[in-house]
């Protein structure tokens, strides 16, 4: 028994030994299956290989495209018009002359929607996918038959899916691009079957150039700008505060992402900064979800102009 235990103790004191023992000698590697190769590594220029550089192979001319790969189609790829706006058009490959998708597309896309866009948006497009009902997310994914996403042009969906959309993360390197067309299709198809009066191919609602401040042109602006699909203008709560008695309210804000809270009273000053940097003040109980969008100061204007009228 005793001897049992001292050479026990001496076998692990000799194996601890050799522990951190340094060696300039290959590991000893009894089955060594594949493991080490004698190889080149393509376009490595750490190996041995054939060229004066160690590599195996020469780098590709800047600029090279493999076969197949040249996507000149920027609608068709970026989902972009000729003025590099979201195109309101279907790409010519996949689009009737009626402005229609073509055949398939919508169910193809009715099935993709559901194996990825379900989770959040729900099976049928409702927001109430389970990852939304059951753990909730900080900002809802809305319906695809919302205001909000019935405005959004055929490119601006296909860009949600291409590029995320704010707290909505880029599907890119899960859905081809064919398939995000036909999920685009399925969208608005989807919208169609709710509210006939919606074209295939939305158009962008264009508004002329503020040139002089006015409520009337704010009011516009709340539209186009899209901030209708976060803000109600009747007390109701979406993904950010209701303009409704906006102007004046007395609030608390967080200075900036999980910042002291303080409270303030929105004045001109206040909304203004809301406007242009969302991230800088916080309203208590809102996520960080507001995106920064383009606004020049005659539409800022506005749109506190607009604001007031709400009171
Ligand atoms: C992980 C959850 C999640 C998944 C999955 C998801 N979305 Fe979203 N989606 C969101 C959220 C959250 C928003 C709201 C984003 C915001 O406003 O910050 C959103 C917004 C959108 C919008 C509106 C974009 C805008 O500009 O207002 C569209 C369109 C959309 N999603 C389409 C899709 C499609 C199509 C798929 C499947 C390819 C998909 N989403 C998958 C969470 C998700
Ligand atoms: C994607 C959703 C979204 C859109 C679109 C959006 N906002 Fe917001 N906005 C929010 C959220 C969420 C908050 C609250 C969190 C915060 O203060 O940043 C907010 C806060 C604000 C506030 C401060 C509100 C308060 O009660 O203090 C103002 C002002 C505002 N937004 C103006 C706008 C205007 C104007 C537009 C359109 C040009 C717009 N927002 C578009 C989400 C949005």
């Amino acid at each position: 028994m005793r001897n049992g235990l001292w050479s026990g103790v001496v076998c692990l004191v000799a194996l601890g030994a050799c522990r951190g023992w340094e060696s300039e000698k290959p590991p000893v590697h009894l089955i060594p299956n594949m493991d080490t190769q004698e190889k080149g590594k393509a376009y490595r220029k750490d190996t041995t290989g054939l060229f004066e550089d160690g590599r195996m192979m020469r780098p590709p001319v800047e600029g090279t495209v493999a076969i197949g790969q040249l996507n000149e189609d920027d609608t068709w790829v970026k989902g972009v018009d000729e003025k590099g706006e979201p195109t309101q058009k279907w790409p010519a490959s996949i689009r009737n002359d009626d402005g229609s998708p073509k055949d398939g597309l919508v169910a193809r896309g009715g099935q993709r929607f559901r194996i990825y866009c379900a989770p959040c948006h729900g099976p049928n497009g409702d927001g109430d996918g389970p990852v939304n009902t059951e753990k909730g997310l900080l900002v809802a994914p809305p319906a695809m038959h919302s205001d909000r996403v019935k405005a959004l042009t055929n490119g601006k969906i296909y860009s949600a899916i291409t590029n995320g959309a704010n707290s909505m993360p880029s599907y890119a390197s899960q859905i081809p691009v064919d398939d995000r067309w036909a999920i685009a299709a399925w969208v608005r198809d989807l919208q169609r079957q709710k509210d006939s009066s919606i074209p295939w191919e939305v158009g962008e609602e264009k508004v002329a150039a503020v040139t002089v401040a006015s409520a009337e042109a704010g009011s516009k602006l709340y539209k186009s700008k899209t901030c209708f699909g976060c803000h109600s203008i009747d007390g109701s709560k979406l993904v950010g505060p209701s303009f409704k008695g906006i102007y004046g309210r007395a609030e608390k804000v967080a200075a900036g992402v999980g910042g002291p809270v303080s409270e303030i009273k929105a004045d001109d000053a206040y909304l203004k900064e809301s406007m242009l940097q969302p991230m800088a003040k916080i309203v208590e109980g809102y996520p960080p979800a507001m995106p920064v969008l383009p606004l020049n100061d005659l539409e800022v204007e506005s749109l506190i102009l607009y604001m007031k009228t709400l009171n």
